[in-house]
């Protein structure tokens, strides 16, 4: 996943400052800066010659600042240099490079308070981290996951809104719901289809990550039931097509599309025939069609039609229960869920069976083999039973793996609507600020060989460790689907 800056553009008196420093005091580039990219599009020569005066003004500023000025807001300088060069004015294009492992390196040369842009804030302070997410609002960023038009838990920006519909879920996805689903059978004969796939495969590898992408597309039976259940990996073929979008690395080109010039891709998205044909072969489309998850949410609302109700506890059934929700909202939060499960979901198991697999892990792969013989579990076992085995060394694995690899590394951002102080730093309204994941689960003075995949670190029950884990977010807005993902998934 990755992020778009929220293009608010600042005025005078939205600068980040110090505390105790009013606006006045800062160097005038901050403040006009984002003049210089109102626009958007191919950079005009006046635009152009803008960005120019615009680098320059920076690059003295930099110069003038790391001589004479040792406050903090010299990082700030520097960023908005960052943000105009790399980034043309856009601090979440991901179209050059991964952007996390770039933002580490900006906290590690500039400290836990980065300015990536002219209203854009990345924090990486324990402090910052729960202060920003013990309450401030999602970004509109967030609106490019509504499902057929609707907003659904994830996309809902107002704290008051957002709480109406997690209370509706909020027990569905609850430890003892999760464990007491009455189909939880249905996990059991997954990992047995997976285990299927496996054996039963001609060659002598095996396309693990496509294998874990349709398990955890099968498991989202929860959501839906049993009958309308999907069986990627039993070899259904419309099924299995479903993820295809998401095997094709051109999605990635498309997601810039999806978040930069969503009316093109909508444009694009609603030409057919001849048009379509000749769009595609003077190579307009970012990716084939169907886009990314078009297959997935065009299931969703086709399996939303086609719901009967049962004695079964899903998610949708439960949703169903509330008036106040008309179809497409039941529809759109249903396939947010089913979306937001499947990649996370097969992210963590294809990192875990591969970093497992590595010759220098072999002794990691005998202990959790050891632990798991010795542990009483006999067969395939279900959620319930692995609950209550005593499998510490299964459980560190996965902590470990989801620290190293968390499957939404990038940016959370959220926005206030009120003047804040975060870190000493006045943070204007409308900010975007966020923390990210790869920075926090890389801080070398709570992780010791950050990069090493070391499961035995969290056997020391260091609570400071178990405080900087943040691979489900936290807060009001965390993952609701967390149990669901460490009992099933
Ligand atoms: C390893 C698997 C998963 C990881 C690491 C993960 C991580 C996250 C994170 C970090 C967030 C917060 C994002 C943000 O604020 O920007 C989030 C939110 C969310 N996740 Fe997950 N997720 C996982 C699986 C799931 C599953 C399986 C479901 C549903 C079945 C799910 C449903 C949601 C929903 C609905 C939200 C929005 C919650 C809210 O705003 O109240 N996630 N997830």
């Amino acid at each position: 996943m990755f992020f778009q800056g929220h293009r608010k553009f600042c005025s005078n008196s939205d600068v980040v400052t110090p505390a105790g420093i009013s606006a006045q005091q800062i160097p005038a580039v901050l403040v006009a800066a984002p003049r210089y990219f109102k626009g958007r599009g191919r950079p005009t020569s006046t635009r152009l010659s803008s960005l120019s005066r615009c680098i320059n003004d920076s690059l003295l500023l930099s110069s003038l600042s790391s001589s004479t000025d040792t406050s903090p807001i010299r990082s700030v300088r520097y960023l908005v240099l960052f943000s105009i060069v790399f980034r043309n004015g856009d601090s979440h294009s991901t179209i050059s490079s991964p952007i996390e492992p770039e933002r580490f390196t900006l906290h590690k040369r500039y400290g836990p308070v980065v300015r990536l842009g002219p209203a854009e804030i990345l924090f990486s302070s324990l402090s910052a981290q729960r202060q920003i997410y013990g309450g401030f609002e999602r970004t509109s960023f967030y609106r490019m996951f509504d499902v057929y038009g609707r907003q659904n838990l994830f996309t809902i920006s107002s704290t008051k809104d957002h709480s109406r519909r997690k209370k509706m879920l909020h027990h569905a996805y609850s430890k003892t719901a999760i464990l007491n689903f009455a189909s939880s059978d249905c996990i059991v004969q997954r990992v047995d289809d997976v285990l299927n796939l496996i054996e039963k495969s001609t060659k002598r590898e095996v396309e693990i990550y496509s294998a874990m992408l349709f398990y955890s597309l099968d498991i989202t039976h929860f959501l839906y039931g049993a009958e309308l259940a999907t069986h990627a990996l039993r070899g259904n073929k419309a099924h299995q097509s479903m993820l295809d979008d998401q095997r094709d690395p051109a999605r990635r080109k498309m997601a810039w599309f999806s978040t930069h010039m969503k009316w093109y891709v909508r444009w694009l998205a609603n030409q057919t025939g001849a048009v379509e044909r000749v769009l595609d072969f003077l190579g307009f489309y970012p990716q084939r069609k169907p886009f990314v998850y078009t297959g997935i949410r065009e299931y969703a609302l086709k399996v939303y039609y086609d719901y009967k109700p049962s004695a079964e506890a899903t998610i949708i059934g439960r949703l169903k229960s509330f008036p106040e929700l008309d179809d497409l909202d039941i529809a759109s939060e249903c396939a947010d869920h089913f979306l937001a499960g499947i990649n996370t979901t097969a992210d963590t198991l294809f990192f875990m069976l591969w970093i497992l697999s590595r010759p220098e892990n072999k002794s990691m792969q005998d202990r959790l083999i050891d632990e798991l013989h010795h542990s009483g579990l006999r067969g395939t076992p279900s959620p319930k039973d692995l609950s209550r085995a005593n499998i510490p060394y299964f459980d560190v694995v996965v902590q470990e793996t989801l620290r190293l690899y968390a499957p939404l590394p990038a940016s959370e951002p959220r926005v206030s609507s009120k003047h804040t102080q975060i870190n000493n730093y006045l943070v204007p309204a409308h900010t975007i600020i966020s923390c990210q994941p790869y920075t926090l689960h890389r801080n070398p003075s709570i992780f010791t060989n950050p990069e090493t995949f070391l499961p035995e670190r969290w056997l020391s029950d260091d609570p400071e460790l178990k405080r900087r884990w943040w691979a489900f977010s936290s807060g009001g807005r965390m993952c609701i689907g967390e149990q669901y993902c460490l009992l099933w998934g």
